[in-house]
């Protein structure tokens, strides 16, 4: 049976997207905020944010939500929208169009459906439990390399501040993988894992809003996701892992020793 809540998620996503794709390259002020990019809080996250809280409301009035713009409004424990209204603030900000949507669904903790949408670059990733990980309606699957030495990582800092930690873990693996990349979405790595663009994502004390979507993507395309010590991942900050699944016990050994 088709999971309930996949195609409103998609709806609201797509209108969201489409409204960011309305203020996108247009205001001339954000260009100011590249040398401070990582910070940068361009007021439509708010606004995002406020129409997707409002829309879940009203269709789901008993749930709870996590965004993070917003925080926590409470609810039925058991069923958890965790949103992230705007992923890529300093890529939007740069007029780089690698910035997402990302809405997932816990259900008991677990995330039973989730969504990434890419309005500028046209990809809508979307995966419910049990049913599949699909790009733009296609099944899409992870990559079937199976040697560290030929994957892609990717690679965020989360809220790691940190560099001389995540400096160091970073060299580790790039002495081990053909090579690194990172996009400056969290929501859009998780994504590349899903759909075989790259091999792993890393991330350091990374917050449930940017990865909820993620873990179902990646999980349902057939991989792996796990934290540093290969425990499942729950919804707090931490070090994570996301894999096409046959490379992700070697990778862990190369994170646990760096
Ligand atoms: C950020 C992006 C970035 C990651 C940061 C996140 P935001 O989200 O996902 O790739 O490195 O940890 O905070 O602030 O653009 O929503
Ligand atoms: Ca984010
Ligand atoms: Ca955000």
């Amino acid at each position: 049976m088709k999971n309930e809540f996949i195609d409103f998620m998609s709806q609201i996503a797509g209108d969201a997207g489409k409204e960011l794709l309305d203020y996108f390259r247009k205001d001339q002020g954000l260009i100011s905020m590249r040398s401070t990019a990582k910070e940068a809080a361009t007021g439509y996250d708010l606004i995002i944010d406020k129409f997707l809280i409002g829309e879940i409301r009203r269709r789901y009035p008993g749930h709870s939500l996590l965004t993070e713009e917003s925080g926590r409004f409470k609810g039925d424990p058991e069923m958890l929208w965790v949103i992230d209204s705007l992923d890529g603030t300093g890529n939007f900000a740069n007029q780089n169009p690698l910035f997402s949507v990302c809405i997932a669904l816990l259900r008991k903790g677990i995330p039973d459906a989730g969504v990434v949408y890419a309005p500028a670059i046209g990809e809508l990733y979307s995966a419910s439990r049990g049913e599949g990980a699909r790009l733009n309606g296609k099944r899409i699957s992870v990559s079937d390399v199976e040697d560290l030495r030929e994957s892609y990582s990717l690679y965020c800092e989360g809220g790691d501040t940190d560099r001389e930690r995540t400096g160091g873990i970073l060299t580790g693996v790039y002495r081990e993988v053909k090579d690194i990349r990172k996009l400056g979405t969290a929501g859009l790595e998780t994504a590349w894992v899903a759909s075989g663009r790259s091999e792993t994502y890393f991330t350091t004390r990374i917050d449930p809003w940017d990865v909820a979507p993620g873990v179902i993507l990646v999980k349902e395309a057939g991989g792996r996701v796990s934290d540093f010590y290969g425990k499942e991942w729950e919804c707090k900050r931490s070090d994570l892992l996301f894999s096409n699944s046959t490379v992700h016990s070697r990778m862990l050994e190369v994170l646990k020793q760096n």
